[in-house]
């Protein structure tokens, strides 16, 4: 694949959100999925060493929310309240390492929210009109009449379209077509994947419409000053309301408002946003409306809109009426069965982050399981630490120089190990695959570190050479064997910490070769960046000489014959 051609940020910034979520639902894989997916990326990107801002949070305004409460009996905020917290403690047991957790009932939100409105107000970016047109109610939007008639008049939730029409706030989205297919034309990779952004583009074809952005009949939203020429009693569209989140948190919509509100002032450095992660049931609300509201707001415009597809279970499509979603109490089963880091292999490695839906399904989980981590990570590293022990009193060994190896060794055939070579060309592939957001390449390429090493045993077989290990020149062969083999392993674990921070601790305690400023802390931070940390015989290498201890295996074999794991 080509390097990306999205505008690169060269700030040494980065700024990485997910969607904000509904709090009418409680957290399952697809939150956590998003969720998860930034953190990765956020750990990668500290790992090269970057300032990184990873945002998330709730969307608690709308009808939806409005309903709900209605129908449990609760105020809107109250039912907010509760499921905001839900998303926060989801977010923390999944390992999230967000660094602000925005809630749009907020004060530092709704007030910039406010000064937004107005400013497009002023300059004639919003204005009052009556329109009509069909009606998603659950999605809370209209969707055009050829979008109606294709959808055969029926909303996203299978129930009909509505005929409605309202006097409220219009943004003039219709006037921003050709800047947007100018901004698209100059900006090739602002959606990802491809196949998504060709969507975007067909669907503008079709011109574009003005968009309300303001209600009038219900009440829980921000209330759209009365000031304004609408008077009172309109509140701002839920949508309007959320996309801003983006920029609120940092406080760069309203910096006055966002300083009383309690907003560093330092933050705002971090607009644009170099990856908006999202579900692609949300892309035209970032791919076209919200580019376009920045526009009039004469604001920088996001680097990257990434859309993934969704996750199915057991090859049915998750619904609540099927009563199928993999919930948190059900990922939390899976994670306490097999550890979260298991978890959050198979969601980044299984996941649907390209074009095409992924399946959940329990025996999957445990195939992977068992073939990448049990059987290749865990097994690989318990041996080599094993070796260490029994044959050098687990003191790590002098390779005296030897890194190289040209084998040609049936049914292996010919080929050569140089590992040095090797760690850091995966290290150098893992950067370009996050330039794509490719995260499941780079830690495939990080994973092929292990089967290397894997297979320099199979080649060399240490264990045989050991049985004449009285002899110096098999004792050093031993030696140089377990050296590259732990030295390689110890490169593969940083390039894999981002998705397994516990178990990659857990190593690196055991071995004494932790590159965390406090080794018991997986969230302390780098000791320094991958390109110093990942050379391979380098100043964070292996020394010879420090003592290490093979420890527990850190994945056990998975049986697929035990029950699927479930929610208590
Ligand atoms: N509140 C809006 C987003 C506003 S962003 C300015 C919203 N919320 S949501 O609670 O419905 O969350 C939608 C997001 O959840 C999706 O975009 C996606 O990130 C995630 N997922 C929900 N279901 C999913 C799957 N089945 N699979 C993968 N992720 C999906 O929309």
């Amino acid at each position: 694949m080509p390097p990306s051609s999205s505008p690169t940020n060269p700030s040494g910034r980065y700024y990485i959100t997910t969607p904000i979520y509904y709090v009418n639902d409680r957290p399952h894989i697809g939150h956590c999925y998003t969720t998860t997916v930034a953190d990765v990326a956020a750990r990668f990107e500290r790992l090269l060493g970057k300032d990184v801002f990873f945002l998330t949070g709730t969307d608690e305004h709308g009808q939806k929310v409005e309903k709900s409460a209605a129908a449990k009996g609760v105020s809107p905020q109250a039912l907010a309240d509760e499921n905001a917290a839900f998303f926060r403690a989801a977010m923390d047991t999944i390992g999230a390492t967000y660094d602000d957790f925005i809630r749009t009932t907020q004060p530092r939100h709704t007030k910039q929210v406010q000064s937004a409105f107005m400013k497009l107000v002023q300059s004639g970016d919003i204005e009052l009109g009556t329109f009509e047109g069909w009606y998603d109610e659950g999605q809370e939007e209209y969707v055009t009449d050829t979008q109606a008639k294709e959808k055969e008049y029926k909303a996203f939730n299978g129930q009909p379209l509505k005929r409605a029409s309202e006097t409220n706030y219009y943004f003039r989205l219709d006037k921003y077509e050709d800047r947007l297919r100018d901004f698209y034309e100059k900006n090739p990779d602002f959606v990802q994947p491809a196949a998504r952004f060709n969507e975007v583009k067909g669907r503008l074809r079709e011109g574009l419409q003005k968009v309300p952005v303001s209600r009038t009949n219900f009440s829980w939203g921000i209330p759209v000053p009365a000031e304004g020429p609408g008077g009172a009693g309109h509140v701002v569209y839920v949508w309007i309301d959320a996309l801003l989140n983006y920029t609120t948190a940092l406080g760069v919509i309203d910096p006055g408002a966002a300083k009383s509100a309690g907003v560093p002032a330092d933050r705002a450095q971090f607009w644009p946003a170099d990856v908006h992660l999202i579900g692609k049931e949300i892309l035209w609300f970032h791919a076209v409306i919200w580019p376009a509201v920045l526009m009039a707001l004469g604001m920088p415009t996001p680097r990257c809109v990434y859309a993934h597809s969704f996750w199915i279970a057991e090859g049915k499509k998750m619904s609540k009426t099927l009563g199928n979603f993999i919930d948190l109490p059900t990922l939390q089963a899976y994670a306490s069965r097999y550890s979260l880091d298991a978890v959050r292999w198979y969601l980044l490695t299984q996941g649907p982050l390209r074009e095409t839906d992924a399946d959940f399904s329990y025996a999957k989980f445990v195939e992977v399981y068992n073939a990448d981590l049990a059987n290749t990570f865990s097994n690989c590293c318990n041996r080599v630490g094993n070796m260490v022990e029994k044959y050098f009193e687990g003191k790590v060994p002098d390779a005296k120089g030897n890194h190289r190896l040209d084998y040609d060794a049936p049914p292996h055939g010919k080929g050569s190990f140089d590992f040095p070579k090797l760690c850091a060309d995966a290290a150098a592939a893992v950067g370009e695959s996050l330039d794509r957001f490719d995260l499941a390449g780079a830690l495939e390429r990080a994973h092929s570190l292990i089967r290397d090493v894997d297979l320099y045993i199979g080649i060399t077989a240490p264990f045989k050479v050991a049985k004449e290990i009285d002899q110096p020149a098999k004792r050093d062969q031993v030696a140089a064997i377990l050296y590259n083999c732990i030295e390689t392993l110890r490169v593969a674990s940083i390039l894999l910490s981002p998705v397994m921070p516990e178990k990659t601790a857990q190593l690196w305690r055991y071995w004494n070769c932790s590159p965390l400023n406090n080794p018991a802390d997986p969230r302390s931070g780098f000791k320094a960046t991958l390109s110093e940390l990942a050379v391979f015989g380098g100043q964070h290498a292996f020394k010879t000489g420090p003592q290490i201890v093979k420890g527990e295996p850190l994945f056990m074999r998975a049986d697929s014959k035990d029950p699927a794991p479930a929610a208590q």
